[in-house]
This record gives structure tokens, C-alpha cells and sequence, in this order.
């Protein structure tokens, strides 16, 4: 039997990276952890953002001796990889945000990334316009108080239709034909932000592509026997969540749902 898969994020971005991991890989079991504590990670100090994510990330590989681990937050992505990859011998996969297939698939050559603000300001990012979309008009965007009203949702609030339109404004006014959701959170908040923005607006993630390349790493390895459920945790790193977040938790799928303790 192969270890678990541990996915992990701020908050419940990730699972929107999961959700297409389990499309591909139904059977094997999976680790859902959640560094709520600290959320938002795109306010967070570069050098704090690592240690902590490093610290946090490789403890609970242990514990459960993950078989690979997915950053499924592009803002800590952009900087924790290569930290964390010196500290692991599994597999260690990060989210990049979608410029080079927006790039692709833009008509007009005029394309948006809607990401954190950490996000926004990481040469990281630059780097990647700078590679794949030399040849757009790239418009970039940061916000993290989208972060919060996706967090809200999953909590089982209402969206604040007004609050998110207030948001998006410079992206309409920008006038794009794609725009890239370089925060895992906002594919959460994607029928919304067609609402607000029209069909003419394509909304590409990265979550397909992530789904591809572990299924990649995985190859061989089989699956998890299928006669018996596969196993479905979720660690959060507050004192404790709310009543709606937990059972829409437990509505997704994980069948334990509980607090992270860094020393058991
Ligand atoms: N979900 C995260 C991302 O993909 C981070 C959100 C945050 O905590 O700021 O960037």
C-alpha cells in the first residue's frame, strides 16, 4: 500500500487543486492540511512564509508518511520549493499559475492574472510572463480580501455579490479575453466571477495540469484496493473552525476532520 497523498495550502484553496486530483487518482488515499492559523499567506513575510510552511509541511509528511505532497498554493510556490525539496525525498509538486496556456488561448493578446498580492509582486511571476507572454498585454491584479470571501463561502456564507464586482472593476476595465486564476482559492469563487464578468472573460487554473503531472509521479505505483474506502483527513492549524466550514468539510468527502498536532 502506497502512503497517502498530502496536499496542503493556508486554507481551503487547495481543495480545488484536490478535487481534480481525485478526478484522476479516485482510489488513493488523501491528507488535506490547511495553515489557517497564518492564512492570509499572500500578507505574510517572505522568510516566515518558508520556515513555516518548511516546518509545518515536512512534520506532517511524516506523520503519515506521505507518498507526495502537493503545494497547492501558488503564493507559497513561489518561494518554499526549493526549501522544501532539500528537506524531502518524496516528491514535492508546486502550483505555477496559467500564463503559458492563457497566453495560448488568448485572441486578443490582452490577458489578466488575478493572484495574492505576494503573488503578484514575486519575480517568480515576472519570470514566467517574461517566458511565456512577452507577446501580451499582461494585467495583474492582487487581492487577498478575495481569499477571505472564498474562505467565507466554504464556511456556508452568502458571496457579497457588490463587494467582489468593487473588486473586479480593473479587471473589466481591462478588457481581457482570459484571465488566469493564480490563487487556488478563486476557482472556488469561478461562478461568480463569470457573473461579474461575462462569458467573454475564459477563467483558466492550474488544477488540471497539477492532476496530470502527480498522476505522472505516480505511475506504477497502483492504487489503493478498491474494496475497502480510502482514507480522507483534513488537519487545520487553528485552535478550532466553524460549525458550517466543518461540515462542508465533511460534505466534501473527509471523513476525519481535526486540528494538526505537530507533536504526536
Ligand atoms: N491559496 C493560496 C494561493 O494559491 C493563498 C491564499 C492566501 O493565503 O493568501 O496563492
Amino acid at each position: 500500500m502506497q502512503g497517502p497523498i498530502l496536499v496542503f495550502d493556508s486554507g481551503i484553496g487547495g481543495l480545488s487543486v484536490l478535487s481534480e486530483i481525485r478526478r484522476t487518482l479516485p482510489a488513493r488515499d488523501y491528507c488535506y492540511l490547511f495553515d489557517n492559523a497564518r492564512l492570509p499567506y499572500g500578507e505574510l513575510q517572505e522568510e516566515d512564509l518558508v520556515s513555516g510552511c518548511v516546518a509545518l509541511v515536512t512534520e506532517a509528511a511524516r506523520q503519515i508518511k506521505a507518498s507526495l505532497v502537493v503545494i497547492a498554493c501558488n503564493t507559497a510556490s513561489t518561494l518554499v520549493l526549493p526549501a522544501l525539496r532539500a528537506e524531502m525525498t518524496i516528491p514535492v509538486v508546486g502550483v505555477v499559475p496559467a500564463i503559458k496556456p492563457a497566453a495560448q488561448f488568448s485572441q486578443s493578446g490582452i490577458i489578466g492574472l488575478i493572484a495574492t498580492p505576494g503573488t503578484v509582486r514575486r519575480s517568480y511571476t515576472h519570470d514566467l510572463v517574461a517566458k511565456f507572454a512577452s507577446h501580451c498585454q499582461v494585467h495583474m491584479f492582487g487581492s487577498s480580501e478575495l481569499v477571505v470571501m472564498a474562505e467565507a463561502k466554504m464556511a456556508g456564507q452568502p458571496v457579497n455579490m457588490p463587494l467582489l464586482d468593487d473588486i473586479l472593476r480593473p479587471v473589466r476595465e481591462a478588457h481581457v479575453d482570459v484571465l488566469v486564476l493564480g490563487c487556488t482559492h478563486f476557482p472556488l469563487l469561478a461562478e461568480e466571477f463569470t457573473e461579474v464578468l461575462g462569458d467573454g472573460v475564459t477563467l483558466l487554473d492550474s488544477g488540471k495540469a497539477i492532476a496530470s503531472r502527480v498522476a505522472h509521479l505516480l505511475e506504477g505505483q497502483g492504487e489503493h484496493d478498491s474494496l475497502s474506502p480510502n482514507s480522507m483527513k483534513a488537519w487545520y492549524t487553528t485552535p478550532s473552525i466553524s460549525n458550517g466550514l466543518s461540515a462542508n468539510l465533511q460534505a466534501y468527502g473527509f471523513g476525519e476532520v481535526c486540528r494538526f498536532d505537530p507533536n504526536s
